[in-house]
């Protein structure tokens, strides 16, 4: 068990990519802080956790929003006495519209939830993860970090960026404290991101690229699974990355290299 004896703290624990990494963190050892938007998916992967032995705590909390999250994150330090990994990975697609029709409500939901959240959660983290030194994870995207042919998913790619810069500035702030922080940037992967996607007279600036011959990446094109990504956020979390700061790891067969 490579976190026997550690806590982790998860954003977006309640589906897709957080849930796979809260699922295999808890399988090595770890006791996870399960934090999300929707409650009941926040208990879900409790109980799950549970079932298979494991320990974990529902945070329902919205991570745009800095009172409850400073109150969760107090909340799983007080019930555990440490918080050794941080996993800020909620993230939404929020609106993808052309410039022109992109409302600054709709910009600034995007912005909330990807880059403020992700500030929120590893400024409220900290206290906790000076004590002992630990590993911080952000999800980002291939979007904003090596693909800007997404037309329309402008804020979308800003608030990825975003977390690729505030990766780096933190890395080398926190570094005195034998924190770590990576950024991950993921490829089209399965998941129910979807539901949180609103794409809007898109056709109106989608450059048209085709692959005729199929897009010959590690899957031909198929989207991957979150438990690879989950394999990689138990990699940065544990100490055989002990080395490793500061830095972008894409995880996408290739698909951001294809289209650029
Ligand atoms: P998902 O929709 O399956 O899971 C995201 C979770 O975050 C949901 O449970 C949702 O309730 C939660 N969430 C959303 N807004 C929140 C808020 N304000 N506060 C707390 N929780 C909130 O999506 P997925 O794919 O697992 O997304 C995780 C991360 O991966 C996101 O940051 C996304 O941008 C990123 N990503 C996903 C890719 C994909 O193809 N699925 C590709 C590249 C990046």
């Amino acid at each position: 068990m490579q976190l026997e004896g550690k806590a982790a703290l998860i954003t977006g624990a309640g589906s897709g990519i957080g849930k796979a990494a809260a699922r295999l963190l808890a399988r090595e050892g770890a006791a996870i802080g399960v934090l999300d938007l929707e409650a009941e998916e926040t208990q879900a992967t409790v109980a799950e956790i549970e079932r298979a032995g494991g320990k974990a705590l529902p945070l329902p909390a919205d991570v745009s929003q800095p009172e409850p999250m400073q109150q969760a994150i107090r909340k799983l330090g007080e019930t555990w006495g440490r918080i050794d990994v941080v996993f800020a990975n909620a993230g939404i697609n929020g609106v993808w519209a052309p410039l022109e029709e992109l409302t600054p409500e709709e910009w600034d939901r995007t912005l909330d939830t990807n880059l403020k959240g992700t500030f929120l959660t590893v400024k409220y983290a900290l206290p906790y993860l000076k004590r002992q030194g630990g590993s911080v994870i952000v999800t980002a995207s291939v979007n904003g970090t090596r693909i800007f042919s997404n037309t329309g998913a402008t804020a979308y790619s800003c608030s990825k960026a975003g977390q690729v810069a505030f990766t780096k500035m933190v890395a080398l702030e926190l570094a005195r404290h034998h924190i770590r922080v990576n950024v991950i940037c993921p490829g089209g992967i399965e998941t129910n991101i979807g539901e949180n996607t609103e794409q809007r007279d898109l056709e109106k600036v989608r450059i048209p690229v085709e692959y005729p011959r199929g897009e010959q990446t590690l899957t031909g094109g198929k989207p991957g699974r979150a438990d690879d990504v989950a394999q990689l956020v138990l990699f940065l979390a544990s100490d055989a990355s002990r080395h490793i700061t500061g830095t972008e790891i894409w995880i996408d067969a290739a698909e951001s290299l294809l289209r650029g």
